[in-house]
């Protein structure tokens, strides 16, 4: 102890009582679900560590979750090892921004696992410093962190870890490594998942059960509303059956809060998905349509609301500006587009990658009948569509939340018999993107977002 006394003189005493403790054996603490007890904890410390900075910094919420979590000797012997690159959230991020029923499910101490996994998402096991990101507009670089994620570093004016900003880039900087202050809770997919299946399994237990729905043979419609599936069980109809008949999307009714006999907010989850694309950057063209035709975000929610599953082929604004005004002005041309992009699955980039490798080519449908979409492995990412009209999985995983998965393109994808036709055709080129609009489009979302009184993360709405 001695030696560490003087290492530790003139710190904080929250850090010294911290840093006692961690030199303490922890399996003295009697913690059954201490995940590191069986390493005799032999390495010291070093004063000028990027870990005891974390617990002396600014980020005084996410310090307080790695010793609520007991990840301190772990940690410790990270960087014993390797330098560690921290992605610490602001305190407010923490605080009042985050949704207090996902705070509340991660203190809980039967999801330890789940709090370790996500603080451990915000850790890679390398020395990142600022001038190591991608330069603007070129893919994004995936990083193993601590948990079994990965993240994606990619620039987009800012700096961003998948879809979080990097707001204090190398705040701390330690010989052993350094921490980037973010803007907000990076929250990994198997997280999101279990704090879902949580959430539906509590809310499916006070649902009273029903008898098997029937289905009308002539117009494959329900005679009787049907009850809420359970979590992570398939709707009892196809999804084109639930689908409000097209081409131009009849207006769904809104969902009240919870939907009308859904146990999802469907709503509040496209809600949240399109705010994460205006977040993301580069995106700002298919949240406009989104919020535009808020037809077809209702007809989304309500989807999600009943049970069902989607995965949104998003195309970036680049690739959107490349749209004539040819194929914009038919009657339900953007409804259809947008359709064509909308996979009735969960697919997230590693199991779409996975498919391609293993299958070579993949056939996945959409929500615009009968019309499929082709996705091949290609220069190690994964390619949708053929020749010409083909997009490569650029931005991967923007919004993943067990429901909807968002997946960003770096094209418009178009069913290859439409494509040929629109080959021959010369219109105009429309400039779609416009900056001008950015401010009426932020108000419309912002209003949105206070519509449904959720707490706006979303700086530019204040
Ligand atoms: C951490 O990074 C620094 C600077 O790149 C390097 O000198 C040092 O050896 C690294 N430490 C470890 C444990 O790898
Ligand atoms: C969204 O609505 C605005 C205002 O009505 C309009 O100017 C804009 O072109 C629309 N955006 C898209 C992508 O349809």
């Amino acid at each position: 102890m001695s030696a560490m006394d003087s290492h530790v003189y003139g710190v904080s005493s929250k850090l010294f009582l911290t840093l006692l403790f961690l030199s303490l054996s922890i399996s003295y603490a009697a913690l059954p679900q201490n995940p590191v007890s069986k390493s005799s904890s032999t390495t010291q410390i070093n004063s000028n560590s990027v870990l005891v900075a974390l617990l002396d910094s600014h980020y005084t919420e996410l310090a307080e979750l790695v010793e609520k979590a007991l990840l301190l000797q772990t940690l410790e012997e990270a960087v014993g090892k390797h330098n560690i690159t921290i992605f610490a959230p602001r305190n407010e991020a923490l605080e009042r921004e985050l949704d207090p029923e996902f705070k509340r499910f991660l203190l809980e101490p039967g999801n330890l696992k789940s709090l370790q996994t996500l603080l451990m998402f915000h850790i890679v096991p390398k020395r990142i410093v600022s001038k190591d990101w991608p330069a603007e507009s070129s893919p994004s670089f995936r990083h193993p962190t601590l948990s079994n994620h990965h993240v994606h570093l990619k620039t987009h004016g800012n700096r961003l870890i998948d879809s979080a900003e990097i707001v204090r880039p190398d705040d701390v900087v330690r010989p052993d490594g350094l921490i980037h202050g973010i803007e907000r809770l990076l929250i990994p997919r198997s997280v999101q998942e279990d704090f879902n299946r949580r959430r539906n399994l509590r809310s499916i237990s006070a649902v009273l059960p029903e008898g098997a729905p029937e289905v009308d043979p002539r117009t494959h419609r329900l005679k009787k509303p049907a009850a809420p599936v359970p979590a992570g069980a398939p709707p009892v109809l196809p999804i084109y059956d639930a689908l409000a008949p097209g081409p131009s999307l009849a207006p769904a009714p809104a969902p009240g809060p919870g939907g009308p006999h859904g146990h999802f907010n469907g709503m509040k989850q496209v809600k949240d998905f399109i705010h994460t694309l205006l977040h993301y950057g580069g995106y700002n063209e298919m949240a406009d349509i989104l919020v535009n035709l808020t037809s077809l975000a209702t007809e989304m929610g309500r989807l999600v609301s009943e049970g069902y599953v989607l995965t949104v082929l998003a195309p970036n604004d680049e690739a959107m500006a490349k749209l004539t005004t040819d194929q914009l002005s038919e009657p339900g041309a953007p409804e259809q587009i947008i359709y064509y992009h909308i996979i009735p699955e969960y697919q997230t980039e590693e199991s779409m990658y996975n498919a391609v490798r293993r299958f070579g080519k993949v056939r996945y449908d959409t929500l615009r009948l009968p019309h499929k979409v082709v996705a091949q492995e290609a220069d190690g990412s994964v390619k949708f569509g053929q020749g010409d009209g083909s997009a490569y999985l650029f931005d991967p995983d923007i919004y993943t939340d067990g429901r909807i998965s968002v997946q960003g393109i770096d094209g418009v994808l178009f069913p290859p018999e439409e494509e040929t036709m629109i080959e021959k055709k010369t219109g105009p080129l429309v400039k779609v993107v416009s900056k001008p609009r950015r401010g009426k489009l932020l108000e419309v979302a912002c209003r949105m977002l206070g519509a449904v009184g959720q707490e706006s993360h979303f700086s530019t709405c204040q």
